[in-house]
């Protein structure tokens, strides 16, 4: 499989930086950086609606799942590590919700968006985040066993190699913590021409695995509890996609 890690990198800095300058940033969420949604319309993998973040006239969402935070559960104190956090559209949700006795880490590959994610703490005066350059098949700045909740949207179907994603978050949770992770799952194995082309991946399509593919990954590094949800469903040329949440839970001991 060939590595797409740049053309991503690059789709989502044009993205974040469009939504910058162009202060579009009052849009339907979409997993999706506009440029590189696939021409047919039904092949949009995120819901319509626009979310309900507090910060969502600043902050654009390029998840797949609105809300997530808050279907996530998130407790004052937690905490919580985004994963892929972009922008920082449900890491300020968390924020809002650990209150000044917790914490969240946004961790992101691509530099504009930390700058974007960053600008926007330092603005808005939000002290309980962080905003962490890495690439989150390798998050060494972490240390074990120190989150409660990992949350992350839209992300994960866009890495080279999901178990690394996985053992990682496996690795930072606390035992009985939480991943909560929105993303797209194709219903059927996906055929050549969308695995192998860079738009579609950057479209969030074409490294999505099936339901199957995930719970397998997440099971084997050593989760258990594994609950998917199910909130949306389209097509994109013949194959069928849903969005949903991935829920999994590290063990007590
Ligand atoms: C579809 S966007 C979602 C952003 C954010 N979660 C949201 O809902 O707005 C995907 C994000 O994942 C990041 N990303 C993709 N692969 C990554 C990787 N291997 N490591 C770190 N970040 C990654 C991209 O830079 C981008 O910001």
């Amino acid at each position: 499989m060939n590595d797409f890690k740049e053309a991503i990198k690059k789709s989502y800095g044009n993205a974040i930086n469009k939504h910058t300058q162009a202060r579009l940033v009052n849009q339907s969420s979409c997993c999706a950086p506009p440029e590189e949604i696939a021409k047919d319309d039904q092949s949009s993998c995120c819901p319509s609606s626009a979310s309900e973040s507090k910060l969502e006239s600043i902050v654009p969402s390029f998840g797949c799942v609105v809300n997530l935070s808050h279907k996530a559960n998130i407790q004052p104190g937690d905490i919580v590590v985004d994963l892929g956090s972009g922008a920082g559209h449900d890491l300020f949700q968390a924020a809002d919700m650990v209150g000044p006795e917790g914490r969240v880490i946004g961790i992101d590959f691509t530099p504009d968006m930390i700058v974007a994610g960053l600008k926007t703490a330092a603005e808005k005066k939000i002290t309980n985040v962080d905003f962490r350059l890495s690439d989150i098949e390798n998050i060494s700045i972490l240390p074990d066993n120190s989150a409660d909740v990992i949350i992350s949207n839209c992300v994960i179907n866009l890495t080279m190699d999901k178990e690394a994603v996985f053992r990682e978050a496996f690795r930072i949770l606390k035992p009985g913590g939480r991943l909560v992770d929105a993303d797209i799952i194709a219903v059927n194995n996906l055929p050549p021409e969308i695995t192998q082309d860079p738009e579609a991946w950057c479209a969030c399509l074409g490294g999505a695995l099936t339901e199957e593919g995930y719970v397998e990954k997440i099971k084997k590094v050593g989760f258990n509890e594994v609950n998917v949800t199910i909130f949306d469903n389209f097509d994109y040329l013949t194959n069928r996609f849903q969005s949903g949440i991935i829920e999994a839970q590290k063990p007590l001991s």
